[in-house]
């Protein structure tokens, strides 16, 4: 005779409402940081061609867009610039300049939004005409460390003058996060916050944000300063350092193939974790999304709260006004 089963899982599963209350994890507005893409000009919205619904905003355009999110209960957002070519050097010197785009828009979203969070990015790449997040050597093409560290110092101040609320290094530099951290503390702002990039892997899915903002290396890749896919305890040492140097809060990036990572991080730190679901992440589900192939707006909701399963405990992403929406919908 048949055994029957005497353990029935299932029996958890029976109802939505028995379902709604064994949830482990639950996804929030709160949980969001948007990445926003800041361009030149006036009264411009551009569509990133790889990344159906995001779009490129001159700054006025990107305060209606903020207020969009606002209404939709986003309250973090991660601006990013594209620089005209013409402003772009070795040393990147337009990314301390207060009266760039960049620092203007940021003081002007925290103007007329005294409430929401701006976490600005450092990192050379946006500024370099090398299209490296560091300062490239002339002869041997190797990106200079030390050297950098004091340009990224000068961006993270001035991003504090302009009335950032996180700093976000996300240029792999070793001893960043203890140099920002100094810098800021020496200057009156050592209430302003540093979310590092901790784990930033060398990755095939940064490939739409680079087209978005023309930011792609102009010669070789980062593998020199960003970490091999294959690592995680790298990762870990990566999170130990940046504990010791005064990190606030941790990121992992990507966030879809580095699931392990999260989890890894989660579990050997009390900081909060965050995670990237980057560029080409979007674009793999709103491309098969508009073929047909996947449940566009079930696909992202589950990527999103797979991220937050892993460890993560809040998440940017693209995502973040349309999973919003979701969300108020119930
Ligand atoms: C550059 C930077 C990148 C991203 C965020 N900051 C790209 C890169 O390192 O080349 C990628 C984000 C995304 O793909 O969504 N400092």
């Amino acid at each position: 005779m048949a055994i029957l089963p005497t353990h029935r899982p299932r029996r958890n599963r029976k109802s939505e409402v028995i379902r709604n209350m064994v949830q482990e994890t639950n996804l929030t507005t709160n949980d969001f940081i948007y990445p926003v893409f800041l361009i030149e000009g006036q009264n411009k919205t551009i569509e990133v061609s790889s990344m159906p619904g995001i779009h490129r905003f001159t700054a006025d355009r990107l305060i209606d867009e903020i207020g969009q999110a606002v209404e939709l209960g986003i309250k973090a957002f991660a601006p990013f610039p594209g620089i005209n070519d013409a402003l772009k050097d070795r040393l990147a010197k337009e990314s301390a300049n207060p009266e760039g785009l960049y620092l203007k828009t940021v003081a002007d979203i925290k103007r007329q939004f005294p409430d929401v969070v701006i976490m600005t990015d450092v990192a050379m790449d946006p500024y370099s005409s090398d299209g490296h997040d560091g300062i490239v050597d002339p002869e041997s093409g190797e990106i200079l460390n030390d050297a950098s560290l004091e340009v990224l110092g000068q961006m993270a101040l001035a991003q504090a003058r302009a009335g950032a609320d996180i700093i976000g290094p996300s240029d792999m530099m070793d001893g960043r996060v203890a140099w920002i951290r100094d810098v800021l503390d020496r200057n009156a702002f050592s209430h302003v916050s540093i979310m590092s990039y901790t784990a930033k892997y060398a990755s095939a899915f940064y490939g739409p944000f680079r087209d978005a903002l023309d930011s792609a290396p102009k010669k070789g890749d980062k593998k020199s300063y960003q970490m091999n896919p294959a690592n995680k305890r790298e990762a870990l040492r990566e999170l130990a350092l940046d504990e010791q140097e005064g990190a606030d809060m941790v990121m992992i990036k990507p966030a879809l193939s580095y699931l392990d990572v999260i989890h890894a991080v989660k579990a050997n730190t009390n900081l909060p974790v965050t995670a990237y679901n980057v560029s080409g992440e979007y674009a793999m589900i709103k491309a098969a999304a508009q073929n047909g192939w996947v449940d566009g707006e079930k696909t992202m909701m589950e990527v999103l709260l797979s991220i937050k399963r892993a460890g993560a405990d809040a998440i940017l992403t693209y995502f973040a006004k349309e999973a919003a929406a979701v969300l108020r919908r119930g």
